[in-house]
This record gives structure tokens, C-alpha cells and sequence, in this order.
């Protein structure tokens, strides 16, 4: 008897342990014992786990503290709370969980999950690299603009054959992994690559299975992978293996062939840099876990951006028409190139609406308490899980007339210049924001405006209305299936 007394008390402690939140956490909904508010996130909007957050703000206000199972997740939004998380080194870690691990076969390692030294040192050495081999400079342009002019040549061929409807679901990425894959690995794939294909359907299932809140519940592995789809909220990270294989093989087939003289491209440069270490930071495994993470950031993030950008030029012809017509005053009968864009005010303007409207990251990736801070005013503890909502910012009436209305015209100026604005980054902030920032924002702009350019994009005839622009819910955002009327201009 005193036996099971004893094991009651014990529970009714640990049970009153986790469910009491630390003194001064920031406010916001209570949730279950044991559990937090793991069942409700998909109550709080019904669709997008990210919506959710913004029905947290407008109800608990910018730092909102929620608890998903044991663990303590912190939201923050609205300008001056998301500009002071990304400033703030204290919150510069990433979380240390199970699917993180499962991402990188059990370890810490690539870019986007680690923190500290390593975190500083490999992304350092990566952004350095790739810069030298192309971004920023003018061999970048010359790699997205090849790629783009493969994929207008394959639309171009399925028009003239008659095809004039297309049928975008990762259409672009496939163009955008060949420019990656050309600065890692000096390859490229064909378009109808089985193998190609296959890594980026995997991409695609990862990313849009799990949640950004959800993520944070603390589940073991073993658990995970035995029951994946119950726990795909928290990413189907399983699917990775074909991927890891894939990387795996290219460095081994760089190592046979690697030149002593100049390096041809990162995974080179990689390598040399491991015989070149001393303090083991750099390995063949952590050079698979970048050239993963670079991947799986860049293409399906780039790719929706563009996705989203044709779907809001369908719903707006007019906008599409004047994006036209300034595309052939600047650049006549040439395709866009980087010196044309400082010209392009208002195909600069359109993009920036869509990033706004319908950014394939509206939260940025989460960060982790190095350790306990105070923060507007609350306790933040350490090892808390910090969600920054960027959308809260792009949406807010404060800084845009009417935020739900597509006007790209808001970011010109009476003088035809962009207007600058400190309430749009869609990239992220800090010493943690978007490392493929350059290169993305480069392909963001040469694929879209070619393809106005050259085309004119139109929902199938018949249809009722124009396809919708509400997003795929995901760890990003992915845009829905959508068929296109394309005719040539
Ligand atoms: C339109 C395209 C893209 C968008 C909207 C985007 C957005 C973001 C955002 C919001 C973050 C998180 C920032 C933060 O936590 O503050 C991020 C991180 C990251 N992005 Fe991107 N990204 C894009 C394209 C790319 C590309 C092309 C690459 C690779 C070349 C890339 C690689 C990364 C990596 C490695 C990180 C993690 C950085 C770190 O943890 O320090 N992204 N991105």
C-alpha cells in the first residue's frame, strides 16, 4: 500500500512538475498534462500550423510561451520582438531533438541544425567557398541563366508540339538542384532523371509531412522509426536514406579524382580542407550533412517562391501585363540579366509582394536558448524552443495599408525607385539567417522574370476560377499542384 502511495506521489510531482510553467514564462494557452499543447495546434487554425501563431499573438501578444508535450516553445512576433530574437546571440542555437539527429544518421552535424563553434566554423568555410566558386559573382548569373534557358526550351518544344497545358508541381526544382549541384559537384542532371526525380519527390515529402511546432515534441527515435507516419508531424526523416546515398557516392567518386592543382568545385574544396585540419571539425560525413542541408534548403523553398509567384500573376493579369511590358522597355529582345535589374523596379516590386504575401518561410527555423534570458519583459528558460514569425511582420497593418491585398506598387516610390523597408525578410535575420540568401534571391528573380517574359500565364480555359494560392502547410510552405494555359509571347 504505501509502496503504491508512494509511486502515486511520485507521479502527481513529476505530473505537477511539468505541467507548472517557470516563473515569469511568457503567457499563452495552457494545453494538457504531459502532453502541452501538442493535440491543439491544429486547432488553433485549422490547415496551417503557422496561422496558428498569428491567432497566439493577436490573443496573448509578441512573446507567447506554449508547452508541446515537455518541452517549452516560445513564439515571437510583430517588428520590434522578431528584429531583437534575431539580434540576440543568446538565441543563436538550434534545437537538439530527435528528428534533427535523424536528419544527419544520428549525429549533430551539416549547417542548419548545429549550433556553437562547429555551427560558426563550417558555415563560415561554406558561405567563403561557395562564394568563391560562384556566388555573388558573375559565373552565378551565367549558371542560373543557363538553367533557365534549358527550362524555357523544354516549354518552348511542348508548345510548339501543341501542349499548351502545363502542370506545375516541383517543376522548377529540378532546374534549381542542377545549378546547386553544378557549384557542389560540377554535374547536372537531365530533366527527366529517374534519379533526380526521385531525390527531389523525397525533398518535397519531407518537407511538406512535418511542423514547425509539432517538431518540438520530444520523441525517441526508436519510436520514430518505427512508426513514421504516426510521428510525420516531426518529418519524414526516413526518407533521407536515398538521399544520403546519393551524396555519399558523389564524394566518393570526387576522392578518386580529386586534382591536386585547382579545386573544381565545393565538394574539392571540402576535401582538401580535411586532410588540411587538425581539430576534426571538417569530415567526409559533415560534408554529406552540408551538401544535404544546402540541397534540401535550396531548391524547394527557391522553386515554391517562383510557384507562388506565377499563381499570384494568374489571380492579376493586369500586374502580369505591366510586368511584361516593362520587361521588354528594359531588356528589348534579350533575356533579364543582373544589370538589368536595378531598371526592373516593378518586377522587383512584384516579387517582393509575393515573398511577402505567400514567403515560403514564414517562421524561420527554430532557434534554441543557448541560455535563460529575459525577454520582453519574460523568462525565457534555456533549452527553450524559440519560433520567429516573420509572417507577423509581413501582414502587419502597422507597416501595410490593407496586408491582404496583392499591390506590388507599395514598395515603388513617386520616383519609380524601390522603397526600402526594414519589415520584409523573408530570409531570416542575424548571424543564423539564410545562408543561400544571394543565390536565391539571384535564381528567385533570372527564372521568374524570364519565364513572364517569355510567356503569358493563364488558368485553364473552363476552369471557375484560377488556382488556388492557399499554401501546402510543411516545415516551409509549399505551394498546391496547379495547371497553367501557357501560351508564347
Ligand atoms: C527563396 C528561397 C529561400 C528562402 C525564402 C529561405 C529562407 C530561409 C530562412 C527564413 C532561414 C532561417 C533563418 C533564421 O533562422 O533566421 C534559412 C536558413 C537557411 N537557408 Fe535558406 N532560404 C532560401 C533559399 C536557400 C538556398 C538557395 C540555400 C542554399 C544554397 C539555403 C540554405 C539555407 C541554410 C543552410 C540555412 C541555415 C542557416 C543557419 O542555420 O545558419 N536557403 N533560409
Amino acid at each position: 500500500m504505501i509502496g503504491f502511495l508512494l509511486i502515486c506521489a511520485f507521479f502527481l510531482c513529476v505530473l505537477v512538475w511539468i505541467c507548472t510553467r517557470p516563473k515569469h514564462f511568457p503567457p499563452g494557452p495552457k494545453g494538457l498534462p504531459l502532453l502541452g499543447c501538442l493535440m491543439s495546434v491544429p486547432q488553433w487554425h485549422a490547415g496551417c500550423a503557422f496561422m496558428g501563431l498569428m491567432e497566439l499573438y493577436y490573443k496573448y501578444g509578441p512573446v507567447c510561451g506554449f508547452y508541446i508535450g515537455p518541452q517549452p516553445v516560445v513564439s515571437i512576433s510583430g517588428y520590434e520582438a522578431c528584429k531583437e530574437a534575431f539580434l540576440n546571440e543568446n538565441l543563436n542555437g538550434r534545437p537538439d531533438n530527435a528528428p534533427a539527429r535523424m536528419k544527419s544518421k544520428g549525429k549533430r552535424m551539416g549547417v542548419m541544425l548545429v549550433d556553437g563553434d562547429f555551427w560558426m566554423t563550417q558555415k563560415r568555410f561554406t558561405l567563403h567557398h561557395l562564394r568563391e566558386l560562384g556566388f555573388g559573382k558573375k559565373s552565378m548569373e551565367n549558371l542560373i541563366q543557363n538553367e533557365v534557358k534549358f527550362l524555357l526550351e523544354d516549354m518552348e518544344r511542348q508548345i510548339e508540339d501543341g501542349n499548351h497545358h502545363f502542370e506545375f508541381k516541383n517543376y522548377f526544382n529540378v532546374s534549381l538542384v542542377n545549378a546547386l549541384w553544378m557549384m557542389l559537384a560540377s554535374a547536372r542532371f537531365e530533366r527527366n532523371d529517374p534519379r533526380l526525380k526521385l531525390l527531389i519527390e523525397l525533398f518535397d515529402t519531407v518537407f511538406r509531412s512535418g511542423d514547425i511546432i509539432r517538431v518540438a515534441f520530444p520523441c525517441p527515435a526508436i519510436l520514430i522509426k518505427m512508426f513514421p507516419t504516426f510521428f510525420a508531424k516531426l518529418g519524414r526523416m526516413d526518407l533521407l536514406k536515398e538521399v544520403w546515398k546519393f551524396i555519399e557516392e558523389a564524394i566518393e567518386d570526387h576522392k578518386q579524382k580529386l586534382p591536386q592543382s585547382e579545386a573544381r568545385d565545393f565538394i574539392d574544396v571540402y576535401l582538401k580542407e580535411i586532410e588540411r585540419d587538425v581539430d576534426h571539425s571538417f569530415s567526409e560525413e559533415q560534408l554529406m550533412n552540408i551538401i544535404l542541408d544546402i540541397l534540401s534548403a535550396g531548391a524547394d523553398t527557391t522553386g515554391n517562391s517562383i510557384g507562388f509567384a506565377l499563381l499570384h500573376l494568374i489571380h492579376h493579369p493586369e500586374i502580369q501585363t505591366k510586368m511584361q511590358l516593362e520587361l521588354d522597355e528594359v531588356c528589348g529582345d534579350s533575356l533579364p540579366c543582373l544589370h538589368h535589374k536595378p531598371q526592373l523596379t516593378y518586377t522587383q516590386a512584384v516579387l517582393m509582394e509575393v515573398q511577402r504575401m505567400s514567403g515560403v518561410s514564414p517562421l524561420a527555423i527554430p532557434r534554441r536558448a543557448l541560455k535563460t534570458i529575459t525577454f520582453g519583459g519574460y523568462v525565457i528558460p534555456q533549452n527553450t524552443h524559440v519560433i520567429i514569425n516573420m509572417h507577423s511582420v509581413h501582414m502587419d497593418e502597422t507597416y501595410w495599408t490593407d496586408p491582404q491585398i496583392f499591390r506590388p506598387d507599395r514598395h515603388v516610390d513617386c520616383d519609380g525607385r524601390i522603397i526600402k523597408t526594414d519589415h520584409l525578410f523573408p530570409f531570416g535575420g542575424g548571424k543564423r539567417s539564410c545562408l543561400g540568401e544571394t543565390l536565391a534571391r539571384t535564381s528567385y528573380f533570372f527564372f521568374t522574370a524570364s519565364l513572364v517574359k517569355m510567356f503569358v500565364f493563364r488558368s485553364v480555359p473552363g476552369s471557375f476560377s484560377p488556382p488556388s494560392i492557399a499554401p501546402l502547410d510543411g516545415f516551409t510552405l509549399g505551394h498546391r499542384p496547379f495547371y497553367a494555359f501557357l501560351t508564347k509571347r
